[in-house]
């Protein structure tokens, strides 16, 4: 389950349900960071399972700028263990399922924030460590780090990976693979774009991110998708699955994979996306996905 919407498009108490359905659902782990609407989406995930904490599996994540420089930033020890306190307090929790490095910080040398990482798990508040936006040479210089210094491993990946992006397939999934490393990838959907939902108009939908966000409208204005969008409302119609669900199973199918991070704006959502696990899609569906989606002359 992914919350970078928890708090901020989806209200306070619409987010509790979502969780909660969620949960019912059997989805076990949920996906946020110090930063997702300036720390209400960890506040609303801790209200949600509060009682419930050690049925479910957190992640969370530090190394995205939080606008305070007076606590460090990036990866360094100071500011790693500043919100590392502020996201167990706003979770009501102690401890961190899977902490992730947001992304690389070029200002701390890797084994200083490794080091500083390793010592939480020391002390119980941090159960494994994570990347998430490392290259497969960051990651493969962290494993050499962590097994050179003994601290513990890294366990997890988070890389986007979407028939829009597939960037992840060419190194970090085999890395992944060869060092039995877990691979939850995120915005399966393009953040709704592949539901098809902003095509056919220069007007985002009422109440879709595009909508409420003008930081993303701008973004999907220059994802050139159309061509896409078309192959993948074809091949789901000639198949009678809707292009969202054909986005998703793409991802789910792929064994590389662990487990897609989805996010969703309602209850609905949720469920119909729960409703893809089902799905019994034929294999030459997903090879046409994998040629309408192949980069040219990669
Ligand atoms: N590590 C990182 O750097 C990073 C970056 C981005 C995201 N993430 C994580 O990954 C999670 C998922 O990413 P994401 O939310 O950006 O992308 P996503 O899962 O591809 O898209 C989620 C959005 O798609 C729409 N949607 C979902 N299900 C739908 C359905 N059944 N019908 C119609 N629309 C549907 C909703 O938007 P509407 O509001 O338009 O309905 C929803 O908020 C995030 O919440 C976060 O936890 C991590």
């Amino acid at each position: 389950m992914g919350s970078n919407n928890f708090d901020g498009q989806v209200s306070h108490s619409d987010a509790i349900r979502i969780i909660q359905k969620s949960l019912e659902l059997g989805l076990n782990i949920i996906d946020t960071a110090n930063v997702y609407t300036q720390g209400r989406s960890e506040k609303t995930i801790g209200d949600a399972v509060h009682g419930q904490r050690d049925d479910v599996i957190i992640a969370t994540k530090v190394g995205m700028e939080v606008g305070d420089d007076s606590e460090g930033s990036g990866l360094s020890p100071t500011h790693i263990a500043s919100q590392l306190a502020k996201s167990l307090s706003r979770l009501q929790t102690s401890y961190i399922d899977i902490y992730y490095m947001h992304r690389p910080d070029p200002h701390t040398p890797l084994e200083v924030s490794l080091e500083a990482l390793s010592a939480h798990v020391d002390k119980g508040s941090i159960r494994y460590i994570g990347c998430s936006n490392f290259g497969a040479e960051e990651i493969r210089e962290a494993e050499r780090i962590c097994r050179d210094r003994g601290f513990p491993r890294i366990v997890a990946l988070q890389p986007r990976y979407n028939l829009l992006d597939r960037s992840a397939e060419s190194t970090l999934f085999p890395l992944a693979k060869s060092k039995g490393l877990g691979v939850f990838t995120y915005s399966p959907l393009s953040g709704g774009y592949l539901t098809g939902k902003y095509a056919g108009s220069s007007t985002p939908p009422q109440g879709s991110r595009a909508a409420h966000s003008s930081r993303y409208a701008e973004r999907i204005k220059q994802l050139d998708g159309g061509g896409l969008l078309r192959k993948l409302g074809e091949i789901a119609s000639s198949v009678g699955i809707s292009p969202k669900d054909l986005a998703l199973a793409w991802v789910l199918h792929n064994d590389a994979v662990t487990a897609p991070i989805v996010g969703a704006s309602t209850v609905e959502q949720v469920e119909s996306n729960c409703r893809v696990t089902e799905l019994n899609v034929p294999g030459w569906v997903f090879e046409e996905l994998d040629r309408a989606s192949a980069v040219p002359n990669s």
